[in-house]
């Protein structure tokens, strides 16, 4: 056996496992989730208001535990390279400070489709990244965060999450759920567990949506996801 693998085998054995508070990029994107659910309105909506306090009180007790960081390979798909548009233009907006704090860690995303099969325009127009959940790469069992992005001109066929509430927030671009309004960055939308919901995107810019999953354990760790398209009914994993 080569000594060199050897030492450097025992070196990578004897790396401490990181944790949160050991990496100031993951603390302070989280900081800004807990910012924006903390500080922004619920603008009257009761439902809302609750899903905000389950989000960051879950989250705040998951910072004060100090998890584990666990390491995830890098992964890009197509649209990411659209990142760096939606993150410049959402430096120059509401969300300024949770885009700043997602650019220190671009090149850490995992971005995923989390679907089984999926439908050939969305491959390339789409993917969401998670960055505190079940998987990593902030590791926990009790709240899913994470961001997805979309190509201009983006339809996401309509789904639901079973178990699993959900909020989006818009950080950069413009977009509209089941063709009720346009959000800007800022707006926070609440799906609640089975809500059926489409998403467009506005046709010239990217768009880049921060969304939180609460739900219990069991379905954080295995969320069914229904992509339900006109006459065909898909099962997926895990996306938002
Ligand atoms: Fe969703």
């Amino acid at each position: 056996m080569d000594e060199r693998i050897d030492a450097q085998e025992a070196e990578a054995e004897a790396l401490p496992l990181q944790h949160l508070k050991e990496v100031p990029a993951w603390l302070y994107l989280l900081g800004e989730f807990e910012t924006l659910y903390r500080y922004g309105s619920a603008g009257g909506s009761g439902l809302i208001r609750s899903h905000r306090k389950r989000v960051r009180d879950t989250l705040s007790a998951i910072v004060a535990e100090n998890p584990p960081i666990v390491a995830r390979e890098e992964m890009r798909k197509p649209v990411t390279a659209y990142l760096s548009r939606a993150l410049d233009t959402g430096e120059r907006g509401a969300m300024q400070g949770m885009s700043q704090a997602l650019r220190e860690v671009r090149n850490d995303l995992t971005w995923e489709y989390g679907y089984d099969r999926m439908p050939k325009a969305l491959a390339r127009k789409y993917a969401y990244c998670e960055v505190l959940g079940p998987s990593g790469p902030v590791q926990s069992g009790k709240l899913i965060l994470g961001f997805v992005l979309f190509a201009p001109a983006t339809t996401y066929p309509q789904h639901s999450h079973r178990g699993i509430e959900e909020s989006y927030i818009s950080v950069s671009g413009a977009w509209s759920e089941n063709d009720a309004a346009v959000y800007a960055p800022g707006s926070m939308i609440l799906n609640k567990p089975g809500d059926e919901h489409r998403i467009t995107t506005g046709e010239r810019e990217p768009c880049l949506l921060a969304y939180a999953w609460t739900g219990n354990a069991e379905n954080l760790a295995a969320p069914g996801m229904k992509l339900t398209p006109p006459r065909r009914r898909r099962t997926g994993n895990a996306a938002p």
